[in-house]
């Protein structure tokens, strides 16, 4: 049997959207050319625009098709941050490296950066993002849902913080990992920038979207010509854009459906891995989470070997922690939590999708405990510990 319990990283092609694909392949035309080819070409991509703005709730003028959700978390902040003078970032502790990274390296060029910490259950804290909120501050940058994790940051409430005091900065969400999972719209979010990206729902790779408000200005950040409203130059990947469309409005309309079988699952997982695996944390409040995430730490296992046993039972699943084998150093994310070092070296992630089914949990159940026992058996601290 094989298992694909890795769906944060990416998700496999649904059927619809690769017909999608393969279809919009037949139509060579470039958007931006006059002709009928031109013309059949664009009218895929406006489709595609408006089929996402519908998923978001917003006007298709403000989305902007970009390489995925990397080059939208960067083209938001940097974006913006080349349209003022203010020199004062701020963004969480748990951000995923798309953010986080980005926010090292505008530390290096001179902004100062003020990152947010989270509870322990990875949720961020309003109250000390409303102490550094200064009239210096451009831009505030705060995932919607974490990618380790799943919990789902109160994004609404750190807009109404931020612009009841300061209506002049600007608040990103890197949204990559809630879209489709979890249901909100930009206005309702409140929101100026918002990235997404296709290859997280059932669409293809190298594909993303940005929101950017009506009244936002961002400056794009490679040059060329002037696709995107000038601001994300280069000819349009076409085929792409048009299987994303697709597969935002289908995880969209289909999200109810999706969620309900997910949460049967996620109880089930986490209640059978409870009865037959002693010291375990599940990392995160499960009803703060996304239907789809599970993050466990297994005490004195390694997540790489926990990873590389299940794969030989044709298993995947990642882990979140980002330590290179024989260092300590936990993930950003578990760190911020405030979780264990050493029990964060045993954190795993599993993320189902919709096309995960109970009998592959069950077949996970069954697995799994001998996987920990056998690992435990062989791991020193685990010696020590008795
Ligand atoms: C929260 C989050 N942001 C950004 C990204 C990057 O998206 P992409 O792979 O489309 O560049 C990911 C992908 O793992 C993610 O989980």
């Amino acid at each position: 049997m094989r298992v694909y319990l890795d769906n944060n990283s990416t998700t496999p092609i649904s059927d619809e959207v690769k017909k999608e694909i393969v279809s919009a392949m037949d139509v060579y035309g470039n958007p931006s050319s006059l002709h009928q080819f031109g013309v059949e070409a664009r009218n895929i991509v406006e489709k595609a625009r408006l089929r996402i703005a519908q998923a978001l709730g917003c006007d298709n003028q403000e989305i902007i098709f970009t390489g995925g959700g990397t080059e939208s978390d960067n083209l938001a902040v940097r974006g913006y941050l080349k349209t003022t003078s203010k020199k004062h970032i701020i963004t969480s502790a748990i951000e995923h490296h798309a953010v986080y990274n980005m926010f090292n390296e505008l530390e290096k060029e001179g902004y100062r950066v003020s990152r947010i910490g989270v509870d322990k259950n990875g949720i961020l804290d309003i109250e000390q993002l409303k102490e550094h909120l200064s009239e210096e501050t451009a831009i505030v940058s705060i995932m919607l849902a974490n990618n380790e994790t799943g919990a789902v940051q109160p994004i609404a409430e750190v807009v109404s913080a931020v612009k009841s005091i300061y209506p002049h900065i600007i608040v990103h969400t890197d949204a990559v990992q809630a879209f489709g999972k979890m249901k909100f719209k930009v206005k309702d979010l409140g929101v100026d920038l918002l990235s997404v990206s296709a290859h997280k729902i059932n669409g293809p790779k190298g594909v993303g979207a940005l929101y950017v408000r009506k009244g936002v200005k961002i400056k794009h950040l490679v040059s060329g010509g002037h696709h995107e409203r000038n601001i994300r130059p280069g000819t349009e990947n076409v085929a792409g854009i048009a299987g994303f469309g697709l597969a935002a409005e289908l995880s969209v309309s289909g999200i109810d459906r999706n969620n309900g079988q997910l949460e049967k699952l996620k109880i089930k997982f986490i209640k059978g891995i409870r009865e037959s695996i002693d010291n375990i944390t599940v990392n995160g409040d499960p009803e703060k989470t996304l239907s789809n995430t599970v993050n466990v730490s297994f005490n004195n296992v390694e997540g790489e070997s926990v990873i590389m046993m299940l794969d030989m039972h044709g298993i995947a699943v990642s882990t979140g922690s980002a330590c290179t084998s024989g260092s300590l150093e936990p993930s950003h994310v578990l760190k911020a939590m405030g979780a264990d070092p050493v029990s964060s070296q045993g954190s795993i992630r599993f993320s189902m999708g919709k096309y995960t089914t109970e009998d592959e949990i069950d077949y996970l159940l069954e697995k799994l405990p001998s996987v920990i026992e056998r690992l435990r058996k062989m791991s020193p601290l685990e010696r020590e510990s008795k």
